[in-house]
């Protein structure tokens, strides 16, 4: 993995944020104000975007950091380096690119010593990474069976359809896709091995499945290509290697934010958070504590934000996000060394 040199802003008049104009990203931030507004960036102060995809956040964030401030961005999609690139020249602060998973970027800045007052994730795919055609990332296209987000990782979606037993295909359907006729699928994947493009996964899909269900809502490869998807860029074992690495990171008064867009991502933020802003956690039974266990979290959304019908509107994917935010008012690990 490679930690980007380091670069300081050039003194420019233009800015982003509230009342000025995004310059056109092919990928519209998902509850951009609302992120900002609970992260509460403050000048000179350290983000971590763990998800960097257009840098839509990260502009909104940057803006509020000024010269003295830095943003880290870390993404696995080796196309997201360049466009960094271009962020960090109009940059108003200090900005570092991570090219990795969010995961080893963020082990790595705690090698480094670095700790930020905020850290945030938008997960998920953007709508580049959709619309790259070749990608296969989408059933609407015919191309190559690959759906890797780091185009350096060597397993990819034709060797998890040819190569896996059908048995372990159906976890993975059922598990990240919640597809009912996880069976059926697998099995007509298995029988017409081997598959090279997503046209020949979706026909599978399809005759894998009764009739009636094809015709149901949304289309029929949907949950299919999003479990595929999932297994293939390992999503869910990143996500929950990530969360303990990005709280131990913070500071006290540091922040935490994940937008998700389903809820096989949003429940492991929800328990994690849950659990770091619990108290006593003796059993019921028990008249009084005597775990003397502390919250180290105060959530700061109880319930998860979501998009308003405006934004649904004009952009369509948020329609599903949920966003969760955290702020550390204890720091365990300290308290822990503390008594140890
Ligand atoms: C929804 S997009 C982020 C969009 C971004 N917030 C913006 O405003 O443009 C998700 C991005 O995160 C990246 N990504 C997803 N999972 C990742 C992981 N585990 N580690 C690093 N990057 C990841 C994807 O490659 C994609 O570019």
């Amino acid at each position: 993995m490679r930690l980007n040199a380091e670069r300081t802003p050039i003194s420019h008049s233009h800015r982003y944020g509230p009342g000025s104009v995004l310059p056109m990203s092919e990928h519209l931030p998902v509850l951009a104000p609302e992120l900002v507004s609970l992260l509460a960036p403050e000048p000179g102060q350290t983000a971590v975007d763990c998800t960097f995809g257009a840098g839509g956040h990260a502009r909104a964030i940057a803006e509020l950091l000024g010269p003295t401030g830095r943003l880290i961005g870390i993404d696995r999609d080796p196309a997201a380096e360049s466009r960094f690139a271009k962020f960090a020249v109009e940059a108003p602060c200090r900005t570092l690119f991570i090219s990795a998973d969010f995961a080893a970027g963020l082990t790595a800045l705690r090698g480094e010593g670095i700790r930020p007052e905020m850290i945030y994730m938008d997960l998920g795919m953007s709508s580049m990474q959709v619309d790259a055609w070749e990608r296969g990332f989408s059933y609407s296209y015919d191309a190559p069976l690959d759906m890797r987000m780091d185009t350096r990782q060597k397993f990819d979606a034709a060797n998890l359809l040819n190569e896996w037993p059908e048995s372990r295909i159906v976890q993975v359907l059922r598990r990240f896709g919640e597809e009912r006729y996880a069976g059926g699928i697998a099995r007509e994947i298995v029988r017409r091995r081997p598959l090279s493009t997503t046209s020949e996964l979706v026909a599978a899909i399809k005759a894998g499945m009764p009739a009636a269900a094809r015709f149901g809502a949304g289309h029929p490869a949907k949950r299919s290509f999003q479990a595929i998807r999932i297994a293939v860029n390992g999503e869910l074992d990143s996500l929950e290697q990530a969360l303990p690495l990005a709280w131990e990171s913070l500071p006290v008064g540091g922040r935490l934010g994940v937008i998700s867009f389903h809820s096989l991502e949003d429940r492991p933020v929800k328990q994690f958070l849950a659990a770091k802003a619990r108290g006593c956690v003796c059993p019921p039974e028990l008249p009084v504590c005597v775990c003397g266990h502390e919250p180290e979290a105060e959530l700061l959304t109880r319930r998860a934000v979501s998009p308003g019908p405006a934004e649904i509107e004009s952009n369509p994917r948020s329609r599903s996000a949920h966003l969760r935010v955290a702020v550390k008012i204890a720091d365990e690990m300290a308290r822990a060394g503390e008594v140890g």
